[in-house]
């Protein structure tokens, strides 16, 4: 079954039909899912989600954009709640230097995505990665820290094939959502093609960023199928075998998920 890496159920666009729409999923052969924290009522709303549904996961962290959120107490109550066995990764943590042009608020993401990545060193908890126009900076921080000693992802990848090696050296997987079937995405396709398949994990980020032909609406792990059909294409072989790749990949990778 498809194993969704990256999915944001907490988020209010899904407050009309949140119930209905996971209880879907199996049916429509999505199996296991992570739910991923953003801000800090993401993390408790996710723990919450996990609670309520047998095949969802929780990730915790703060996302580079609402660093300045940050506290210590914050962290704490991270590391406390990473011990709950549906607890499976830190993040999401990393840069955004597409939003953030302060050189302050952008030295503040750098410390706290340092800081969270602390966190799953000590935690033995895999991290999820989110970097955006900021290839150089997570490169240079990540080696400057050893971040080879700790697993993870970089998630909605949307560097060069070069960058993409750089992290497959360090030992990541490489996250890969609707962006790939975007007709102009020549980057990321090549990305798709190009990596070992068994470093290649499925993701959507929705609500955002539902794949072609519903891009625009609101994305759901109902649309990973046109996603793992599209890396099919770009690679020549059967869609199944994308299917079943990245899940036993999501499984190594996020090893307390059963
Ligand atoms: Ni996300």
């Amino acid at each position: 079954m498809i194993f969704e890496s990256h999915a944001h159920y907490d988020d209010s666009q899904f407050d009309g039909d949140r119930e209905e729409l996971l209880a879907s999923l199996a049916a429509q052969g999505i199996g296991r899912v992570i739910n991923i924290g953003s801000t800090f009522e993401a993390c408790q709303k996710t723990l919450a989600l996990t609670e309520q549904y047998d095949f969802l996961y929780g990730a915790l962290g703060i996302h580079p954009s609402e660093a300045s959120e940050m506290t210590e107490e914050i962290y704490h109550w991270i590391l406390k709640k990473s011990r709950l066995p549906k607890t499976v990764a830190i993040g999401e943590i990393g840069l955004d230097y597409y939003w953030e042009k302060d050189e302050a608020a952008r030295s503040s993401q750098r410390l706290w995505f340092c800081r969270q990545m602390e966190l799953a060193r000590e935690t033995g908890l895999p991290a999820i990665i989110h970097s955006r126009d900021a290839a150089e900076d997570t490169l240079k921080l990540m080696q400057g820290i050893h971040a080879n000693q700790i697993p993870g992802v970089i998630h909605c990848f949307s560097y060069s094939l070069d960058m993409a090696n750089a992290f497959l050296d360090m030992g990541y997987y490489i996250g890969i959502g609707g962006v790939v079937t975007f007709h102009n995405a020549k980057k990321l396709k090549e990305v798709a093609a190009n990596i070992p398949l068994g470093r290649i994990l499925l993701e959507t980020d929705c609500p955002y960023l539902s794949p072609e032909p519903n891009r625009g609406k609101r994305n759901s792990s109902l649309n990973l199928p046109y996603v793992a059909q599209e890396i099919a294409r770009l690679r020549g072989i059967p869609t199944e075998k994308v299917i079943e790749a990245t899940e036993e990949n999501a499984k190594r990778l996020f090893q307390k998920v059963p």
